[in-house]
């Protein structure tokens, strides 16, 4: 491989360095570009750019590969546990056996929110959703836990947040239906905290279904990490400028609620809650795709890397059908999702933009099947991609050389024109 690139720009030759990443990705470095030509470069919504270099996930959007710190996710989704992928993603190394203990012991410690945080719950209407609950929420931690500036603080700051959200989050649902808050239990792991915070009352007699918890395990695993996708850079971006760990995260869980990112798996079981009203006519809704007087797109259906398939949809597409079983729920909607997925599948449209199933359309199915309601799923995505943003954050601000996140533009307004006072007009 060429170690640079040639740019012609004007007048001017300059050789510009190619960065080769570990699975031979390439990059051409345009960092001393506008110093050297005065010229920066275009590319809306950064679908050719690389903001960093990384050491987190890989993806192969083209052979379908996903791998954290090197292992495959087929391979975490099977075998591992949830806070196992936590510690594999922010620490770089899955965790010994003693090293687990102590993770899990950590995690169940700081799950307690502070009481003086209740009382925030109380000031949202009834119909809040709950992201904002969330998002408020996490941001609001940095005022109970300010300090960051030691490498100690930050790591019990990660703890008390991956800790923390999950008991944020089982609050913001039972705020939802107007229930008391449940409290987390040390002799529970982090999983079924988390459920029987949301489902066990009373508390004490709620077992928790093993079906539902295997499952669970895998949905967080597949939405740990996802490289710079929309919500891990706004992470990154506001970590830039240094903002705090919580601060940050609170960003990353803004951007993530947008249908077209981690909303779409909300958006999805309402689309196909809405075909299913209308006599579950697939066709109909392909073609409102193909329609220039339509904006329909299919939910969950695309992405920007994935351009064969995404592993992550394989894998809950083959769950969705053992979760239902083993849990004797039937769902039309399972239904739906099949039939629609496989007349897309064969429509020269989907075929020639290769768009297929992303992991947000049968997430749903398996949430609904678990007993989540809907507006809780983009909460779920966002307890399952805690640890990419945490590890993010964390690798940004421990590289060296840093700098601010300050994207240019190529500005199309108005050139220089004189002052004038407009008040006789
Ligand atoms: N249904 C119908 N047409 C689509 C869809 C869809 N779901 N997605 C893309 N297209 C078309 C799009 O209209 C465009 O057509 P044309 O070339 O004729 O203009 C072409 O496919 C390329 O699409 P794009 O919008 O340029 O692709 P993108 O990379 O900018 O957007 C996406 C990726 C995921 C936002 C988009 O596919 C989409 O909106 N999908 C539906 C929402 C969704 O499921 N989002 C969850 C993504 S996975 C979870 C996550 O990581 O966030």
């Amino acid at each position: 491989m060429t170690k640079t690139a040639k740019l012609s720009l004007n007048d001017q030759n300059i050789d510009l360095p190619v960065i080769v990443g570990s699975e031979g990705e390439v990059g051409i470095d345009i960092s001393k570009l506008r110093g050297q030509t005065g010229a920066i470069t275009l590319d809306p919504s950064f679908a050719n750019s690389g903001a960093c270099e990384s050491a987190i996930t890989y993806i192969n959007g083209e052979k379908g590969i996903l791998r954290y710190r090197g292992y495959d996710i087929a391979d975490l989704a099977e075998h591992a546990s949830f806070p196992e992928v936590c510690h594999l993603l922010i620490y770089g190394r899955l965790p010994t056996r003693p090293e687990r203990e102590d993770f899990r012991g950590r995690l169940t410690r700081h799950s307690l929110v502070h009481e003086d945080m209740k009382k925030f719950f109380e000031g949202f209407p009834p119909t809040t959703h709950p992201m904002v609950v969330l998002s408020s929420m996490i941001a609001s931690l940095s005022a109970f836990y300010p300090g960051d500036d030691t490498a100690e603080e930050i790591d019990l700051n990660i703890i008390r947040l991956l800790s923390k959200a999950k008991t944020l989050a089982s609050y913001s649902y039972k705020k939802s239906i107007g229930q008391p808050f449940m409290y987390p239990q040390n002799d529970r792991t982090y999983l079924e905290n988390f459920l029987m915070m949301m489902f066990g009352v009373p508390a004490e007699k709620y077992e928790v279904n093993q079906v539902v918890r295997h499952a669970l395990n895998k949905l967080l695993i597949l939405h740990a990490d996802h490289e710079q996708n929309c919500s891990t850079t706004a992470v990154r971006v506001v970590g830039s400028g240094g903002a705090n760990l919580f601060a940050s995260i609170s960003a990353g869980v803004s951007a993530l609620w947008g249908p077209l990112h981690g909303g779409a798996n909300q958006a999805v079981i309402e689309m196909l809650e809405m075909i299913q009203a209308d006599g579950a006519n697939y066709q109909k809704y392909v073609d409102l795709t193909k329609s220039k007087d339509s904006d329909f797109k299919l939910m969950g259906f695309g992405h920007r890397v994935y351009k064969n398939f995404d592993p992550r949809a394989r894998i809950l597409k083959e769950a969705s059908d053992n979760v239902l079983a083993s849990l004797g729920v039937d769902d039309p909607l399972l239904e739906i999702a099949q039939r629609l997925e496989e007349v897309a599948l064969a429509d020269s449209y989907f075929v020639e933009r290769k768009l297929y199933p992303n992991i947000d359309f049968y997430s749903g199915i398996i949430y609904r099947a678990m007993g989540i309601p809907t507006d809780m799923f983009t909460v779920m995505f966002a307890l399952g991609r805690l640890p990419g943003w945490i590890a993010h954050w964390l690798e940004q601000r421990n590289a060296p050389g840093t700098r601010i996140n300050r994207p240019r533009q190529i500005y199309t307004g108005e050139t220089a024109r004189p002052w004038v006072k407009l008040d006789n007009r």
